[in-house]
């Protein structure tokens, strides 16, 4: 992987933040500030269920890519901040998620890992994008802990999958917004937490 983690936070930090409403930067079409000043309450990034396939113990591990070898590759990543806008670093972000064919390793722990959010909040990981499954649209599954805090376990989506609107755990706040990032996809969503 050529990229650095500065170029990415460079990236996350010129995509618009979405997920905490719409600040005046954004209305008016500018890039927002390595941390945005959200004036006013963010709103806690609403729970979702956590389905039968997690498996406790992940490996801590950023390219979950490498794990399967296929599949169209992603870049997911955004910050994780609290109530009142401020980064929140070391919090722990956990993801699992299927593989192209629509399966989990129930197994091991491939596309299973965690990571911590580094000192600007920010959080990213290299994967692949999943396949839909049974009733299941399109999603990626997080658990998100500040330290020593409650757990948020919740999932993202994808915008623009037909999907979505027949999956009923899907929900509209918890779309990421797909922007690109070195010629790869990038899903974009901050956690509130
Ligand atoms: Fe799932």
């Amino acid at each position: 992987m050529t990229m650095t983690r500065r170029s990415l936070l460079t990236s996350l930090a010129t995509v618009p933040v979405l997920s905490l409403g719409p600040p005046p930067a954004l209305a008016q079409g500018k890039r927002l500030a390595l941390t945005p000043e959200c004036s006013g309450v963010a709103h806690r990034t609403i729970a979702n269920p956590e389905g039968p396939y997690f498996r406790p113990s992940s490996p801590l591990k950023r390219d979950l890519a490498a794990d399967v070898g296929r599949g169209d590759r992603i870049f997911l990543g955004g910050f994780v901040r609290d109530e009142a806008c401020r980064p929140v670093p070391g919090a722990l972000i956990e993801l699992w998620h299927a593989d192209d064919d629509g399966r989990y390793d129930n197994v091991g722990f491939k596309l299973r890992g965690h990571q911590f959010s580094n000192e600007h909040g920010m959080w990213w990981f290299a994967t692949i994008v999943p396949a839909a499954y049974w009733t299941r649209t399109r999603h990626y599954h997080f658990k998100v802990q500040r330290p020593n805090d409650r757990v948020l376990t919740t999932q993202l989506y994808f915008p623009g999958e037909q999907q979505n609107q027949r999956d009923r755990e899907f929900d509209a706040r918890l779309l990421m917004r797909i922007t690109k990032f070195e010629d790869q996809p990038l899903g974009r969503f901050d956690f509130v937490i």
